[in-house]
């Protein structure tokens, strides 16, 4: 099994714009999602909403990501667990 690090929700929130790198978390995984702004499907503003903070909020609003693709593309860009 693979050890990620662990980062506290305030070192995340730190992370919320570009120039900082756009971190957000899901459940107590860490996801740095920079990379991922400008392929995502929904444009990269949808993204910067949720940046330094938990994707649940929002994916609440937007069910579509409630598939296995989804969380097949947002496991690729974990960096560490809560
Ligand atoms: C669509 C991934 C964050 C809003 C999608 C789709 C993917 C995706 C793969 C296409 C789904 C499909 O049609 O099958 C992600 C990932 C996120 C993220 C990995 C994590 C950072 C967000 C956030 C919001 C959002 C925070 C809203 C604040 C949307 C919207 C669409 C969409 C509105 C529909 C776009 C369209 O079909 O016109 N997202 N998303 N996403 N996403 Fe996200």
């Amino acid at each position: 099994t693979t050890s990620f690090p662990r980062f506290t929700r305030e070192e995340v929130a730190r992370h919320h714009n570009e120039a900082n790198r756009v971190w957000v978390t899901y459940g107590n995984d860490v996801f740095d999602v920079t990379n991922f702004l400008e392929l995502h499907p929904g444009g990269k503003s949808k993204i910067l909403l949720a940046a330094g903070g938990a994707l649940e909020p929002f994916w609440a609003l937007y069910a579509m990501h409630k598939q296995d693709h989804v969380q097949e593309i947002l496991q690729e860009y974990k960096i560490g667990e809560l």
